[in-house]
């Protein structure tokens, strides 16, 4: 066996040393798609949306002006590093959360990273869906305490609309496009950082929330064959319940975790799937208003952009302060749910 000391593993960071977010950002197309413009395209009224859901309104890309996934991408990680007062150049590794990338291959984190300028940093895609960016996020922290990179950009960005069946009432009400991203890297704050993560997924649920892509995938969920591919297929009901019951399963695990009370937590930045599901979970949890910031109204859900849009929001609005302690949730396709807890 060779001695080289090229072939030493990397040492882990000292515990001497942490993990902080330095910058956020994100970005959300112009285009707003309101339920009242939904009413034209559809059998479906505001009252029926906003009772069920939440949501007033989501905003999606103009494809003809060249908006999409990455340029969403783009936009936000780069306002994060600017956020951190940081060029692109300082990144080592972009992970894009995303289950909409305009290509598999190339990964968008590559174009992301040769967009930014952001040269040598290794770039690559996550799938998790809507969980995506909390298990991008606890990866990002992984790899850091690890040795392996020093400062990570993470993004969560979905295009929902580019897979979305806008004759299909019961899905298209519900989805937005948006991306959000944090620049996570080493600090000489030892008290910075991750505290806990949780990371679960029961592949037996999947035809719950499917993008279909051959026949034999919907033949296996039980569709009708003349189901378009290429579309978001949803069971509403079961998704809610799914939601609702892992939504409060993941806190309590995550509190249990890191002996934290809901009291202890300043901010639970959650992803925005339906109002009521957030509400039920505020209710249960005895969660004040003001500790779970909620946005669907304005963007709908959109997926992987959900949590770190939020979080971006309310670092800009300053509502978020140096040492608070904020737990991420996020659940969704697979079936995958996740929290991340981090001292700020
Ligand atoms: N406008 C008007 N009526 C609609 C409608 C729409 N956009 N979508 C469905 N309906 C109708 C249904 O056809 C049904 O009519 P029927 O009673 O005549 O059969 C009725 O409304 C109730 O449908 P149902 O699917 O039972 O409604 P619901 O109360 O479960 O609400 C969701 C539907 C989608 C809002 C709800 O199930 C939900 O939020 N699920 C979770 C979705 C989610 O969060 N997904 C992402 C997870 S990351």
């Amino acid at each position: 066996m060779s001695t080289s000391s090229n072939n030493m593993p990397t040492p882990a960071l000292p515990s001497t040393f942490g993990v902080r977010i330095a910058g956020t950002g994100s970005c959300v197309p112009d285009r707003v798609l309101s339920n009242k413009d939904l009413e034209k395209m559809l059998d479906t009224s505001d009252e029926w949306i906003v009772q069920r859901t939440g949501i007033r309104e989501r905003r999606i890309c103009d494809p003809e002006k060249g908006e999409s996934n990455r340029t969403l991408c783009v936009k936000a990680l780069g306002r994060a590093l600017e956020d951190a007062h940081m060029q692109a150049s300082e990144l080592d590794l972009i992970i894009i959360a995303t289950c909409t990338g305009e290509s598999t291959v190339p990964a968008v984190a590559c174009r992301v990273a040769a967009e930014l300028g952001a040269e040598g940093a290794a770039a690559f895609d996550l799938v998790a869906a809507c969980s995506g960016f909390v298990f991008a996020l606890n990866t990002a922290h992984a790899l850091v305490r690890a040795g392996a990179f020093n400062t990570v950009g993470v993004v969560g960005c979905d295009q929902m609309s580019s897979i979305l069946d806008y004759t299909d009432r019961s899905v298209c009400i519900l989805f937005g496009d948006a991306a959000g991203a944090a620049v996570v890297r080493v600090t000489d704050d030892p008290a910075k950082g991750l505290i806990t993560q949780c990371m679960h997924a029961d592949g037996t649920g999947w035809p719950d929330l499917y993008l279909p892509r051959h026949a034999e995938q919907l033949i296996a969920a039980g569709a009708s064959e003349d189901t378009p591919l290429g579309k978001l297929k949803m069971n509403g009901r079961a998704v809610y319940k799914f939601a609702v019951s892992r939504f409060s399963e993941l806190i309590e695990e995550t509190l249990q975790k890191a002996n934290l009370t809901v009291e202890q937590i300043d901010h639970f930045v959650c992803h925005q799937s339906n109002a009521r599901i957030l509400e039920s979970a505020r209710e249960r949890f005895g969660i004040p208003e003001e500790k779970m910031y909620v946005n669907i109204d304005h963007y709908g859900n959109s997926s992987a952009g959900s949590v770190p849009l939020c979080f971006d929001q309310l670092r800009q609005a300053g509502k978020i302060t140096d040492g608070q302690l904020v737990m991420f949730l996020a659940f969704g396709a697979g079936l995958t749910w996740g929290s991340s807890l981090w001292r700020l």
